[in-house]
Order: C-alpha cells, then sequence, then structure tokens
C-alpha cells in the first residue's frame, strides 16, 4: 500500500494514500469493533483525529479530510473570490473548475458555445487567471459537465471528494464517496481546514438478478425513488451491494448514483468491481485500478455489516419506469404508464425528448441510444418529436463522433448541443410553446422540477433512460411502450423496434477531442487575477473588519421575521444568480423574501432613524452609510434550505453584527459565524415575543466566551429596559473568527505568522 500512485494524470505529486486510510481504519476498528459498511470505511479513514472522533450515525460531527475539492463556474465565483481573501498562495487540497452551467442552448453545440464564450467572457477570464494564480486545474467551456470530466479524470475507488454542486455524488460510480456542498464548505479544504460532516446513516440497497432488454441502470434509481421518495434519502449515505452489481457498467453506476441526490441523499456508493477497474483502464488510470485491487478488501462493505435500512431489487424483474411529471419520486413502471397518462391527464403528445446531460451521457448511453435511432432508421421513420443529444463531455463527443453514433442520431433527427448542463439547468432557449402552454417532455436528466428545464410552469417533463426517451421521441407520444407496441414502418407495415444493444466502453479506446484543460503554469507568481473594476458581475472582496473589542450599544433591529425564514427568502436565487460573483450588487436582495412581523409584508421595514418604510437592503445600506450596526430578530429554524453562503456574506457586507433566532439550520449558523456575524438564540424562546420592532438593543459583546451566556439589553420604544439572555454555539477557533472580523481573516492571519 506504500506505492505511490497518482490521484489523476493531470497532476503531479498528489497521490493516493491507501496506507494512511488504512491506518485510519485499523484505529476505528479497534474503537467500534464490529463489521463496517464501504460508505463507512470511507469516512472514518478520512477522519482528521481517528483517535478521539465521536463515531455515532446520526448524532456526531465527523471531522474529515477529503482527498479533492470540484466546483462548477457558477458556484466557482464566490468560493475562489472568498479563497483569495485568505491571502494564500495556492490552494492546500487538488481542485478542480468546471465551466459548463453558463452556457444556453439555442441552435446547437458550436454556435451556442461561442455564444456563451462572448457572454460571460469576463467571468471566463476571471476563473481562468484565479485557477492559474491559485494552483488549481481549469476545464474551459465546451471540456463537459463537471461530473462526467470527474468520473473521467479525477474520481478513483475509496476516495472522498466534495464538489460545490449537488450531483457530484455522480463519482460513486467509481467507488468514491463524493459529496455536493455550498461554497463555504469548499474555500475551508481549499484552505486545508477539515470539513465537517454529520455522520450519515447507511441506507442499502441489495441488487440481485441481471439487467436485460429495455431495463437500464437509470431504472434502478427511478425505482429507488418512487420508494424512498425525495425526502427518503436526507442525512443518509445509500450504499449499493449484492450479486447484481457486477452486470451494471461503471458509468451505469454513475448514473445510479448522481441520481440519488434526488432523494436527498448525502451521497451514494458502489463497491470496487471489475467494472470500475475496466472504466479506469479504459480512461488510463490502470495504475489506479491496480493499486485499487490491492486495496480491494477495503473497498467494499465487511461480511455480516448491518444497514441502517436495507431495500432489495431483483433486476430480473425490474421493468423500464418513466418518472415524473413535477417531482422525480413519482415513479411509474412502462406497462402502467398509458394508463396513467389517461387517468391523470397529462399531455399525451411528446414535444421534445432530451438525452446526455450529466445523468445518462457515457458511451454506454449513446450507442444503446443509437442502436434504437439505426433500427428505426433502417425501417425508414424518424424522431416525431423534436430531439436534442447533450454530450457529458468533448471526450465522448470526439469518440461518438469518431464511431458513429453520432451520426446516427443526427439522422435520427437529434440536434448536437454543447458539451454544457443547457436545459438540463434551464439554460434553453427553447421557442416550439408559449410560456404557459401545457405540453410534455422527456429527458434522460436527474430533476423535473416544475419550470426547470424551460422555464414554463406548464411544461410536464418526465426522466427516464436514454433508451426510452429515443423511442418516445421516435412515437412522438408518451401513450407508446416499446416492449409491446407496434410502429409502422415507411410502407405502412407494422413492426417492434428490438431490444438495445451497445458496448459499455469504445473498442478503439476513448478520443480526447479537443484540448480543453488549462494546467496552472509552473510560475505563478507573474499571473495577475483579471477582474475589471466597472464589472456588475464580479467584485474582489474586501477583508470584512476585525471587531473593535467593545459591547454594541443602541442597536436598531432591522426586520423581526415572523415564520418561515429559509436561505431563499435571506438570498433569493432566480435572475439574482448572475451576481454570484459579486457581493454588493446581489446584496441587494438581502432578506427581501422575510416577512416582517410588524407588517405581516415582505421587503418593507421601518427605518428608526428616519421613520421611513422602505425595502430591506436599501434600509440596511442607510443604517451603514450612518455608521450604526444592526441586528436580525428570527424565528425557528432561521436559514433552512440549501448551504449558499451568500445569505451569510450578504448580511455582514451590509452591516449587520447578529442574528438572534428561536433557532437555526445549522449549516446557516456556521455560515454566519464563518463571516464574522453572532449568531445567537434566546434562552428562552418565548423571549421573541417580548421584543417588538421597533426597539433598540444593546449586545454585551465582550460576553463572549466558550459555552457561557450574553446578555441583550432591549430598550423598547415604550416601557421599561429588560434584560433578555442570549444562547450561542461558538467554541475557541470560531470566537477567533469573530473577534478578527471572519474565518478568512483568521486564516490570513495565520498564513502570514
Ligand atoms: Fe447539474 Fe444537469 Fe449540469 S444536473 S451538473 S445541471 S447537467
Amino acid at each position: 500500500l506504500s506505492k505511490k500512485v497518482e490521484m489523476t494524470n493531470w497532476e503531479k505529486g498528489h497521490y493516493i494514500n491507501y496506507q494512511k486510510m488504512s491506518e485510519n481504519l485499523s484505529v476505528v476498528r479497534q474503537r467500534l469493533n464490529r463489521p463496517l459498511m464501504y460508505a463507512e470505511k470511507i469516512l472514518y479513514s478520512h477522519l482528521d483525529d481517528p483517535h478521539n472522533s465521536e463515531l455515532e450515525r446520526g448524532k456526531s460531527y465527523l471531522k474529515l479530510r477529503p482527498d479533492r475539492v470540484a466546483c462548477q463556474d457558477a458556484t466557482a465565483q464566490m468560493a475562489i473570490l472568498q479563497f483569495m481573501s485568505a491571502g494564500m498562495p495556492s490552494v492546500a487540497t487538488p481542485t478542480t473548475v468546471h465551466c459548463d452551467h453558463l452556457i444556453e442552448a439555442q441552435v446547437g453545440g458550436e454556435k451556442d458555445l461561442a455564444r456563451a464564450v462572448d457572454i460571460n467572457k469576463e467571468v471566463y477570464d476571471f476563473l481562468a487567471t484565479s485557477c492559474a494564480k491559485y494552483n488549481i486545474g481549469f476545464w474551459k467551456p465546451g471540456s463537459g459537465i463537471i461530473h462526467q470530466i470527474l468520473l473521467e479524470n479525477y474520481a478513483f475507488p475509496g476516495g472522498l471528494m466534495i464538489g460545490t454542486d449537488s450531483h457530484t455524488p455522480n463519482a460513486g460510480g467509481l467507488g468514491m464517496a463524493a459529496i455536493g456542498v455550498g461554497g463555504a464548505d469548499a474555500v475551508d479544504v481549499m484552505a486545508s481546514l477539515p470539513w465537517e460532516l454529520k455522520a450519515p446513516k447507511v441506507i442499502g440497497v441489495k441488487l440481485t438478478g441481471e439487467l436485460s432488454g429495455w431495463t437500464a441502470p437509470k431504472d434502478i434509481i427511478l425505482k429507488v425513488a418512487g420508494i424512498l421518495t425525495v425526502k427518503g434519502g436526507t442525512g443518509a449515505i445509500i450504499e449499493y451491494h449484492g450479486p447484481g452489481v457486477d452486470s451494471l457498467s461503471c458509468t451505469g453506476m454513475g448514473t445510479i448514483c448522481n441520481m440519488g441526490a434526488e432523494i436527498g441523499a448525502t451521497t451514494s456508493v458502489f463497491p470496487f468491481n471489475d467494472r470500475m477497474y475496466d472504466y479506469l483502464a479504459a480512461t488510463k488510470r490502470s495504475a489506479i485500478g491496480d493499486f485499487a485491487r490491492s486495496y480491494a478488501h477495503e473497498l467494499r462493505e465487511d461480511e455480516g455489516a448491518e444497514y441502517d435500512e436495507l431495500i432489495e431489487i431483483n433486476l430480473s424483474e425490474l421493468e423500464p419506469h418513466i418518472n415524473g411529471p413535477f417531482t422525480p419520486d413519482l415513479a411509474t413502471p412502462i406497462s402502467k404508464f398509458k394508463d396513467a397518462v389517461a387517468a391523470n391527464k397529462w399531455p399525451e403528445e411528446l414535444k421534445v425528448g432530451l438525452i446526455g446531460s450529466c445523468t445518462n451521457s457515457s458511451y454506454e448511453d449513446m450507442s444503446r441510444a443509437a442502436s434504437i435511432a439505426r433500427d428505426a432508421l433502417n425501417h425508414g421513420i424518424k424522431a416525431k418529436a423534436a430531439f436534442t443529444v447533450t454530450p457529458g463531455s468533448e471526450q465522448i463527443r470526439a469518440t461518438i463522433e469518431r464511431d458513429g453514433q453520432l451520426e446516427t442520431l443526427e439522422e435520427f433527427g437529434g440536434m448536437v448541443l454543447a458539451n454544457a448542463c443547457g436545459p438540463c439547468i434551464g439554460q434553453w432557449d427553447r421557442r416550439d410553446v408559449k410560456k404557459g402552454e401545457p405540453n410534455s417532455i422527456i429527458s434522460s436528466y436527474n430533476r423535473n422540477f416544475t419550470g426547470r428545464n424551460d422555464a414554463n410552469p406548464a411544461t410536464h417533463a418526465f426522466v427516464t433512460s436514454p433508451d426510452l426517451v429515443v423511442a418516445l421521441t421516435l412515437a412522438g407520444s408518451l401513450n407508446f411502450n416499446p416492449l409491446t407496441d407496434t410502429l409502422k414502418d415507411k410502407d405502412g407495415n407494422d413492426f417492434k423496434l428490438s431490444a438495445p444493444t451497445g458496448d459499455g466502453l469504445p473498442a478503439n479506446g476513448y478520443d480526447p477531442g479537443r484540448d480543453t484543460y488549462q494546467a496552472p503554469p509552473e510560475d505563478r507568481s507573474s499571473v495577475s487575477v483579471a477582474v475589471s473594476p466597472t464589472s456588475d458581475r464580479l467584485q474582489i472582496l474586501e477583508p470584512f473588519q476585525s471587531w473593535d473589542g467593545k459591547d454594541a450599544l443602541d442597536l436598531p433591529i432591522l426586520i423581526k421575521a415572523q415564520g418561515k425564514t429559509t436561505t431563499d427568502h435571506i438570498s433569493m436565487a432566480g435572475p439574482w444568480l448572475k451576481y454570484r460573483g459579486h457581493l454588493d450588487n446581489i446584496s441587494n436582495n438581502m432578506l427581501i423574501g422575510a416577512i416582517n412581523s410588524a407588517n405581516g409584508e415582505a421587503n418593507k421595514v421601518k427605518n428608526v432613524t428616519n421613520g421611513e418604510w422602505d425595502a430591506v437592503p436599501a434600509t440596511a445600506r442607510d443604517y451603514k452609510k450612518k455608521g450604526i450596526k444592526w441586528v436580525v430578530i428570527g424565528d425557528w429554524n432561521y436559514g433552512e434550505g440549501s448551504s449558499r453562503e451568500h445569505a451569510a456574506l450578504e448580511p455582514r457586507h451590509l452591516g449587520g453584527l447578529a442574528i438572534i433566532t428561536r433557532s437555526f439550520a445549522r449549516i446557516h449558523e456556521t455560515n454566519l459565524k464563518k463571516q464574522g456575524m453572532l449568531p445567537l438564540t434566546f434562552s428562552n424562546p418565548e423571549d421573541y415575543d417580548k421584543i417588538q420592532p421597533e426597539d433598540k438593543v444593546d449586545l454585551m459583546c465582550t460576553q463572549l466566551a466558550v459555552g457561557k451566556p450574553m446578555t441583550l439589553r432591549v430598550h423598547p420604544k415604550n416601557g421599561e429596559v429588560f434584560d433578555v439572555q442570549l444562547s450561542h454555539t461558538f467554541n475557541e477557533g470560531q470566537m477567533e473568527w469573530f473577534k478578527n472580523g471572519s474565518a478568512l481573516n483568521t486564516m490570513a492571519k495565520a498564513a502570514k505568522s
């Protein structure tokens, strides 16, 4: 195990450390003294402190040392801007950035890509130069979708990766625990802080039997989604095992893990097996495959390991499924789908079929899709509905171009889109139906929430395997079942489609296609990061000011929020995504969705300095201009939702000092601490009711000490002054964040000393 095997062919000097992993595991084994599941083995072998870490699933927080970080271009902007303000010369953990989210599908790959490069020039220039500066691998626009590139180049069995995208678990197809996180977590790991994760439960999915005919790997996750629903995987890792695993291709396992995000799972994993070895060899990583074989006993579950929950699926009996519309867990087997269409009055005519995306664009997927298209063409017929093909990477595109599948799919009627997310993330300039017009589309993607693909709330989006997408696109109807129904050939004779076939891996190897990777240069000192001072999409972050060492007196309450205040209420998405790299501009959405207890309205608060009612961000800016710090009063579970760090950066940027609530969602609470804010809770939650929106408060910051309460002195607009006790969860290290102004300031200070 002491061999030196590089983690990837694209970097030098970053080795897979099975030796260290196995040492950590033996420490944990002695402590737990029971058989371990594979998911546990991956996590525990990456513990920062295996001797002392608490290890109770569903309870303890694990401090972990991930092997890699990956960011897509939409989330990378703020992550890198924050990393820059830590003042470190390079990332401490191998990191890559992938340009895939900002390319809109309109007329086809080449032109769409050229247009995106033009529109997003300043973002791409910033990412390219900052990656070069801080030693980050940069995958240019056109290179492909983050998850496909990670599987092709970076994932390895037993590894732990975090990525700033919810479908990062795709790398579980190569036996890696790959977990989607927010930008603030990625920054920590880039800067060599341990990463915290609540020890997940593990749901086992035992696969028996064998896939055949029209049933594809996708159907396994479509079925699992139907069983567990969109919430059923929350706080858990889904671990597949059993004899059925061997009938799945590595990329098929990737598809299954990818879509595990739809049931809320932390991640999904498959045990290391021969199919993974074959894929590693085909992607020029035999050395990793051989190394993994020498560690194989730890790359699967122990005999007798017990799962927190167990599901069994017999692949020999599994039917193809179609899930949707509007939610990925509404699973219907193909044999019942026609009836469901009629019963629910889903629009029967199929308008568009879409294959590819990060979920289903492997060589196998494309080959099987092309085999169905060829069958149809041989009978003289083509796609009836519109049809798009999104290759997951330049390597896939070039390989299927060389081997003919692409030509077949085009002849069938397909429009080949850029190697990018495109319609999967709503980057689709769809023109064939009007907004509001009910219609059906079917894709091999993963997510089908209302409006996700084309921003039309009346679009019924279904997800299924690429095989069924092609078959239904051919028929132009949701009512077609290729397993039982016939079609008319060009002469009007009935025929039945043959079941799809296709190689898992290209017999002649992969064609890398165009060069789309930018390695960091040897000499990085002379690189300067490109950010135009007049840009409205990017802004260099100024370090926040450190604490002045005093109690804060006479603070206004910016808003007393009532009821649900999620990260969407605090920092809305939608059109604001454009400003993700510009803190000052995106701060104009701060708390605009929160409901003011004073009037029951959103985005309307009273400015206590002049008595005027105004928008929340405008009022905060006015206080800031006048040198007045402010607080927010919040209700239960404040900040639930996503891990979006903007929800913590914005109040800090606009001059907030403390957020005082009945309770916090944990990730948001930590994010606030990281940005140098004080997240505090009423020791007695009923005190929330005692405070009125126009009261002023004194906050005794000098009392901040681990495990000790703080005093909030309330000066009611009318009435007697009274004190309220506040609690907090700061530990020693986190108190430094507050004192220094932020976690990044603290890191920068440490880097200098
Ligand atoms: Fe995500 Fe789809 Fe892109 S799920 S990574 S948006 S292809």
